[in-house]
Formats: C-alpha cells, structure tokens, sequence
C-alpha cells in the first residue's frame, strides 16, 4: 500500500504523521495545504516534522487559499505558525512541483495510492481537476472531516477541515468515492501522556505538547476528556483497521448558509440515493491507543 500524505501540520498531523512513519507505512511524499495555519506555516512544520522523525521524503507545497471563499485559520488550537512543540528549523526544501501535481504524478506512478487527507480538501480538489482521470489510479481516499450527529468545532453545523473549504470538499466527493473520518469518532481519539513514560527531554516534551496540544478552556468548551488526535485516527485505520465504517449517501453544504461546511448523511436512505462514500461511524479506542503509543515509544 503506497500512501500519500496531504496535511496542515497542526500537532495532531505530526503525531499522524509520526505514526504513519514510525508503523512502516509506505509513504511515497506528503504535500501541504493551508488550514490550521497559512500554507508557508504549515509546509515549514511539514519539513521539521521529517527532520525531527529523522525521514527524508519529498514534499510538495500546496494550495495557500480556499478555492473560493476566504482562508481561516486556527494557531489558536495549534500554537504559534500552526504546531507546539521544538522543532529544528528545516535545512529541506520542498519539490519544485504544486502539491495537486505531484499528487497527479504519484498516482499515476503507483497506480493505486490511498491518500490520507488531514486537511482542507483543496488540493486533492485541484488534482482532480488538473486530471479528471485521477480516480482511476487512487486506491482509496481517507478524509479527516465532517461532524455528522457531532457538532461542529468551527461552526455549529461544520468540522474545520470541511468547514476551511466546502467547495472543494463537495468536488472530493462528487468524483473520489471517499471515506469520511468525521468528529463523532475521533473525538475519542486520545491518548494521555501519563499512559507513556515520555523522557524529560525536549524531543519527550515535544511529544507530550503534540498530545495535549488543545489549550485547557477549549478542552472544556468541547467537553473532551484530554486533546483528540483527530488526523492520527486515519492513520490509525491504514495501520490497525480501528474504524467501523458504512457505506452511506453523503452531501457537503456548500451554500452561504450557516450550514456551510456540514456533511449531511441519509443514515435512514430517505433520500433514496445510492451510498457514494463511506463515513466512519465508530473507532476501538483501546486499538488506537495502542497503536499511537506503539509508534511514539519507536520514535523516542
Ligand atoms: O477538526 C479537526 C481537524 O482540523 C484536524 O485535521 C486538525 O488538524 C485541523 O486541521
Ligand atoms: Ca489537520
């Protein structure tokens, strides 16, 4: 299984990250988008994070705005430039190719790539449209977004991945037949650092900021019982099949409303509509507990 990394790093993208690397997976390049921060933020983080994991892979800079409606962005979960923690500044820099084009490249190389998307879905977005033929050489795409019977955590209707950019989410799911990984799962995806014995070093202290990365009255506000590692869950499945999953008839609210951004699913079939996608609807807690600690436990 070659995979493809597409995130806005963002603590929970590093410790997917982290654990993509650190299980073996066969990760062919990640590329970037704007999302938890601008887009020069978060491929800077994207290159510390190799250099910290001690991988060297090509990295491909993508799309810096929505494609239609403004950028937001969120340091206020993820800390200052999108990612707490130490990080060495990169000596790396990224392939000279845009991230939808070397999505393009490595799909059509592989012929079968599962992309694992952690963020705004812009630039899978923008592939597909470089390449209307994309679907045929990706094996499966697997989306970190969505609140289904969840509320949102940027609006009340949508999660911030869908919420960061609908129209290009709605594109995603009109052509790529993805898996949705929404709130309603990941939010149980946690693993508190007094369950590890992180040293008390600063590559220790690093991980145990990746882990506990929501500030304390966020925690609170979303009743959370310590940070979710929402992006790790998609990793988590390729790695440890966690998820429980249904085929099901998805839509994405794309309209200037205030339920843009939401994933709608027809989980009674009312609106008589064949599944087009697949939505996570439950996740083993104690598998990806395990698996995550697994992984950290490699890398320290
Ligand atoms: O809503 C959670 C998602 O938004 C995660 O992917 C997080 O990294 C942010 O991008
Ligand atoms: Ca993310």
């Amino acid at each position: 299984m070659s995979i493809l990394i597409d995130a806005d790093p963002g603590c929970d993208d590093a410790l997917a990250i982290l654990l993509a690397l650190e299980s073996g997976l066969d990760v062919v390049g990640l590329t970037t988008v704007a999302g938890n921060a601008p887009v020069e933020d978060t491929t800077h983080n994207t290159l510390a994070i190799l250099e910290f994991l001690d991988y060297d892979l090509p990295v491909a800079q993508g799309a810096d705005r929505p494609l239609i409606k403004r950028q937001d962005t969120a340091e206020f979960i993820h800390g200052e430039n999108g990612i707490r923690g130490e990080l060495p500044d990169p000596s790396s820099r990224t392939v000279d190719e845009s991230a939808a084009e070397f999505i393009v490249e490595r799909a059509r190389e592989h012929g079968d790539l599962t992309i694992a998307a952690l963020g705004p879905l812009t630039n899978l977005a923008l592939a597909l449209s470089i390449d209307p033929q994309l679907p045929k050489f990706i094996d499966r795409v697997l989306v970190m977004g969505g609140a289904v019977a969840h509320a949102g955590n940027r609006t009340p209707a949508a999660e911030a991945n869908l919420h960061a950019d609908p129209d290009a989410a709605s594109r995603v799911l009109q052509s790529a037949d993805p898996t949705f990984v929404p709130l309603d799962v990941t939010s149980q995806a946690i693993l508190r650092p007094q369950r590890l014995e992180l040293p008390a070093t600063a590559r220790g202290e690093t991980i145990r900021e990746w882990l506990t990365y929501y500030p304390e009255d966020s925690r609170k506000q979303f009743d959370y019982a310590g940070s979710p590692i929402h992006d790790a869950a998609v990793i988590a499945h390729l790695t440890d099949s966690v998820l429980t999953t249904e085929r099901s008839y998805l839509q994405i609210e794309t309209d200037d409303s205030p339920s843009r951004g939401a994933l709608v699913s027809d989980e009674f079939g009312v609106a008589s509509e064949p599944a087009n996608a697949s939505l996570a609807t439950d996740i083993d807690e104690q598998r990806f507990r395990d698996a995550l600690r697994g992984a950290i436990e490699t890398t320290l």
